[in-house]
Order: C-alpha cells, then sequence, then structure tokens
C-alpha cells in the first residue's frame, strides 16, 4: 500500500509529528492522499460504527476559499491538499455526539501520522465546537446540516520550518494511583 520503502517505523513516526504550517506550494500526490484517507479509515470506533465522512481536497480555488473563511486556517495558502474529517452522528453508537467526535479525532490523529510517514506535513485546523467556522465549512464543501466538520487538515510538502516539540512530563503520568 505504501510509495515508499523506507517509510520510518511507528514509534519515530509519533515523535516526529508536528504541526506544518509552512509549505512549498507543490501538490500531493493522488497516490499518497489514498494512503492518507487509508489510514484515516484504520482508525478505531466505538463498537465499529465509523462515524465518519471525509472531504478530500485538492482543487486550488477550494483551498483558498476555505483559506479566506478561516482565521486560522492561512497555511491553506501553500498547501497541496486539504482533508475535512466529519464526524456523523446518525451513525455513531448511541447515536451520540460524543462518540462520533471521539471517533473521528481517531481518524484524524491517523490522518496527521500518515502524512508525516509519508515525509508531508500536516496539521488539525479547527472547525468543530466553533458554530460559525463549522457553518462556514459546511456552506463551501455542501456539507449536510446533520454531518459535522471536525477540522480541516491542509496536507502538503514542509519546509522544514516546523518541527516536533518535546512533550514528555513525567509529572503527568500517576503510576498505580493518582
Ligand atoms: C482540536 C485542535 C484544534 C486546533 N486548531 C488549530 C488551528 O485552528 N490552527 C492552527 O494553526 N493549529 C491548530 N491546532 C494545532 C495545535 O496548535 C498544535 O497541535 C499544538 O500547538 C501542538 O503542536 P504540535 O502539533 O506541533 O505538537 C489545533 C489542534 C487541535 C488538537
Amino acid at each position: 500500500m505504501s510509495q515508499n520503502n523506507a517509510l520510518p517505523d511507528a514509534i519515530t513516526t509519533i515523535h516526529r509529528r508536528k504541526s506544518v504550517r509552512n509549505f512549498t506550494g507543490q501538490g500531493v500526490d493522488q497516490a499518497q492522499l489514498d494512503t492518507i484517507l487509508r489510514a484515516g479509515m484504520a482508525a478505531p470506533t466505538a463498537v465499529n460504527r465509523q462515524p465518519w465522512s471525509f472531504v478530500a481536497i485538492t482543487d486550488r480555488q477550494t483551498l483558498d476559499q476555505l483559506r479566506d473563511g478561516l482565521p486560522h486556517a492561512k497555511m491553506l495558502n501553500k498547501a497541496g491538499a486539504a482533508i475535512v474529517v466529519c464526524a456523523m452522528p446518525d451513525k455513531a453508537h448511541d447515536q451520540s455526539l460524543a462518540f462520533a467526535v471521539i471517533d473521528s479525532t481517531c481518524a484524524s490523529e491517523n490522518i496527521l501520522l500518515a502524512a508525516e510517514a509519508l515525509g508531508l506535513g500536516a496539521l488539525w485546523t479547527a472547525a468543530y465546537p466553533n458554530h460559525d467556522r463549522m457553518a462556514f465549512v459546511r456552506k463551501s464543501l455542501r456539507i449536510p446540516d446533520n454531518v459535522i466538520p471536525l477540522n480541516v487538515i491542509p496536507i502538503g510538502h514542509p519546509t522544514g520550518a516546523d518541527q516536533p516539540k518535546d512533550k514528555f512530563k513525567p509529572e503527568n503520568i500517576h503510576w498505580e494511583k493518582w
């Protein structure tokens, strides 16, 4: 399934992942987008309901439209693609909004990790839970009202300006009991 024989191992990819906000402007291969979308759908979900849909965007005009309407997604300017992860409460366990969002968040993290593993960059930019941003993304992409646009994930070739942060804090771990 991968296009690259020398993919890094999972732990290396996890630690190398960072929010990439500086892209070269180069396009993203369709095969790489396919690998990334497959990684998204490999995520765990409550009772295996898979309550999600993905809007994959490569059209420059649509990327620019999203950039113009989202205050914290200006890096779409030079991204080659974007994926909007959509949560679908109607399909979720107990038709629960919480499960739909949790499950779609798992898919989103897989997407971020897959992009990193392929040598691309990506980041989560927020739509949910901001009503104005969700309404704007829905309108721009014709997403139905019962579907929640969770985020917009710009994907592209990184310039190298963004680096991973060391966030390990031993005091956040409670062995056995808090
Ligand atoms: C729910 C969520 C919303 C976020 N929204 C934005 C956003 O709108 N714009 C942005 O530039 N980064 C956004 N981020 C990325 C965070 O700023 C970033 O993950 C955090 O600073 C840690 O950096 P790292 O991803 O490089 O480890 C978001 C991340 C999460 C998980």
